[in-house]
């Protein structure tokens, strides 16, 4: 299927690794152009080169997208490489396992900042440029944990209840402005995030796999807790956030779309 991405402008954050880069690469290989954001600047540069041999296609940005002016300085050099901006992809963050208890008000504000305030500054500071072209596409990063809250990852599932919420309200606020704006609420997807919060948290509460590898014990918490046997890989995600934000969705809009293998609860 013809997305229909040629020529368009798009910003993703976290792209130098696991969902985002793979979100980037779907973009680029359907000849779009992306502005890749990341804090580490070795791992965002590389990522960058690795994508495209044209290196007017990329634009790679160091920055935390938690700062306070990054969203202004995202949108101000996409305007000044590309000339404009057609999709918004709100993904960078983490999760943070732990229950109520656990919560601490630095992880509390950190995982706000990072995944709720950055992504209402970028959107504000997108928008306007959208509506003067009448057409955009925004898609943010959600997780099952939004639907089906875990208490375990209460923090991360919190705010994937919100950037639902978040996700809803913007989209009615800008659906007669030719911009669409979904959130894709994904189930367990293998990345580096995923294995590096999950290994220690289910190692906890199973004691009786001390003895399994760490990829042993990824593969078996899948195939329990994943109807269809296995965490997703990125790639699945990706064509699922390039459909919402290309030319081909044309009536989607306000939707967390559940990306989840067919499980109703995360991990
Ligand atoms: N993997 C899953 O099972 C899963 C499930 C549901 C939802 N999600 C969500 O999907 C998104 C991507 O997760 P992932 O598993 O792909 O994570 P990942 O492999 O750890 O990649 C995260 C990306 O975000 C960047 N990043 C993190 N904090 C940032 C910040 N403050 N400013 C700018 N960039 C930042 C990272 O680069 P730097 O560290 O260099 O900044 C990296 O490029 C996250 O929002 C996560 O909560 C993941």
């Amino acid at each position: 299927m013809d997305l229909g991405l040629q020529g368009r402008v798009a910003i993703v954050t976290g792209a130098s690794a696991g969902i985002g880069l793979a979100i980037a690469e779907e973009l680029i290989q359907n000849d779009a152009s992306v502005v890749l954001v990341a804090r580490g600047a070795a791992r965002l540069k590389a990522a960058a080169s690795a994508l495209t041999d044209d290196p007017r296609r990329v634009l790679p940005i160091v920055l935390d997208v938690a700062a306070p002016d990054a969203a202004q300085s995202i949108v101000d050099q996409t305007l000044s490489a590309f000339g404009k901006i057609d999709i918004l992809v709100n993904n960078a963050g983490r999760a943070q396992t732990g229950g109520l208890m656990e919560s601490t008000e630095e992880n509390w504000a950190e995982m706000t900042s990072v995944k709720l305030t950055a992504m209402r500054r970028l959107c504000k500071a997108v928008i306007p440029h959208m509506r003067q072209r009448h057409w955009g596409r925004i898609v943010n990063m959600s997780s099952i944990g939004g639907i089906y809250p875990n208490p375990k990852l209460l923090i991360s599932h919190v705010l994937s209840a919100a950037i639902n919420n978040f996700t809803k309200s913007v989209a009615l606020e800008v659906a007669a402005d030719g911009i669409l704006v979904n959130a894709v609420g994904s189930g367990a997807v293998a990345t580096d995030n995923w294995a590096n919060n999950m290994i220690p948290a289910v190692r906890c509460d199973k004691p009786e796999w001390a003895a399994l590898s760490d990829e042993d014990v990824l593969a078996k918490t899948s195939a329990e807790l994943t109807p269809v046997g296995r965490a997703a890989n990125p790639r699945e995600i990706a064509a699922i956030a390039a459909f919402l934000a290309s030319d081909r969705n044309g009536f989607i809009t306000g939707d967390t779309i559940e990306a989840s293998g067919g499980a109703d609860r995360f991990m």
